[in-house]
Formats: C-alpha cells, structure tokens, sequence
C-alpha cells in the first residue's frame, strides 16, 4: 500500500504521542537530558493523522518541525510533560508515550548561573523522583476504553525485562527495542517487539520508523474494536 493512500482506520478518534527527551534544568544554562531524536514519535504521529486522526503531539525539545495537520504541544521537563499529556489525554482514545522521560530530575534549581570557586570542588547534584506519567495514566485510564501504550529500549534479557516492564507499568501494549551498536538513538530504521498485556508478541523487522508506528497503530485499532 502506497504511503498517502493509508485506511482512515483511525477516523473519529483522538490519539495522543509523547516525543522527545524531558531536559531537567540545573541552573538557566544547564540541564539533564538524554538522546532521544524524537523521529519515532514524529512518526507516530504523521501516521496516525494519515489514518484520520485527530493528533495531539506533546513534544520536548525536539527541535523537529510541526508535522502537518497535527496539534503540537512543546514542552521542556518532565513536569511540564506530564502535565500536557494528562491533559490532552481526558478526552483521547489512545496514548503512545514514545517520549523518553528523565527519571530524576536535580532537587534544587538555581536561579543564577552555578559558578566554580577557586580551590573548591563542585557540589553535588542531588536528584529527585519524576512522575512516571505511562504508570500514573494506566492505573487512572482517564477515558473508558481508552488503549496506552509504552516504549522500552532494553539491553540484556529484553523480551523478560519488557515482559515485566509492561506488568509494572500496566499499560496495553509495550514497544520494545533492543539498544546496542547501530541500534535506535537517533537513527532513521529500528527494530522491535510489541508485546501486549493479553501476552501477544508482534514482532516488527528492522525497517523505517514509520513501519513500526502503523503496526502500532494496527494494534490499537484491534483494540479500540
Ligand atoms: N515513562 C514515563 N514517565 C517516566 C519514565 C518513563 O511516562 N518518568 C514512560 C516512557 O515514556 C516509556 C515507558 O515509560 O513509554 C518506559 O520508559 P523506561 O525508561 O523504559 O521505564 P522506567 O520505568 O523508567 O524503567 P528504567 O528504570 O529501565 O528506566
Ligand atoms: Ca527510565
């Protein structure tokens, strides 16, 4: 099937995609963040508005343009990503979080640039807890129905590690990559497994990112029935 022609499955509903890094801010110049491009969330949400439907795609530094016909809400922390999600997610039939949420972010913020001190050493950057909004959204499942679905990158045992990622979690479905060399941060092609919480396994070949976001989709769409 010829990208552009895809099935209007997804007509009618309202789906949500998380992309990016969370950047946890130290002082106004610095952060912590991570390498994530974006690119598969982007994907997510091209394909879906190709399926017709209405996007909301909640984006954290990025830096990507504005897919067209999709809402894009940018945001920065983890904080602030938790906060948009839950709010476009009342009213939506399906929640991808494709974003990677730092897990920590530094207890204290300062207000003006961290200096160094002649013959000091540093202070230590003391972390604390964020929100995990994919446990938070699938234990409360803001709307009926509604089918959520996590992103894991594993090393190791991947499909056990994922297998009790998405028990932990409590979502419907968990899309699994397995990182290494040439594998996922940044890359244009991945590889993965979805596994659903019904104990299916799909497993999806190496291939463009936007493979992996219509099989997704398939899946949800089996779901929304
Ligand atoms: N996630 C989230 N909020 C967080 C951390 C993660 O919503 N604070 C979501 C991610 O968007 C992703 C899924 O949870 O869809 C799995 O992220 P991952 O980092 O693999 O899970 P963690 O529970 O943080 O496990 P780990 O200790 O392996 O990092
Ligand atoms: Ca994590």
């Amino acid at each position: 099937l010829a990208r552009g022609s895809a099935t209007p499955d997804l007509e009618g509903r309202h789906v949500v995609v998380s992309a990016g890094g969370t950047r946890e801010p130290l002082d106004p110049v610095r952060f912590l963040g991570n390498r994530s491009s974006g690119k598969q969330g982007y994907a997510l949400a091209r394909t879906a508005a190709a399926r017709g439907a209405r996007v909301t795609l909640v984006a954290a530094n990025t830096g990507l343009p504005d897919p067209a016909g999709v809402d894009v809400v940018r945001v920065g922390t983890a904080v602030q990503l938790r906060e948009a999600v839950l709010k476009a997610a009342a009213d939506a039939d399906a929640v991808v979080m494709a974003a990677a949420v730092a897990d920590f972010r530094p207890a204290a913020y300062a207000a003006g640039k961290i200096k160094k001190k002649d013959g000091q050493e540093p202070d230590p950057v003391v972390l604390v807890r964020n929100p995990d909004v994919l446990a938070e959204i699938s234990a409360e499942r803001p709307r009926p129905g509604q089918v959520i679905v996590g992103f894991a990158a594993e090393t190791d045992d991947v499909l056990a590690n994922g297998r009790a990622k998405l028990a932990r979690k409590g979502c419907d479905l968990l899309v699994v990559n397995e990182v290494g060399e040439r594998k996922t941060f940044g890359a244009e092609e991945s590889e993965a497994v979805v596994l659903g919480a019904d104990g299916s396994e799909t497993p999806v070949p190496y291939g463009p990112k936007e493979d992996l976001a219509d099989t997704v989709w398939d899946l949800v769409v089996r779901r929304l029935g």
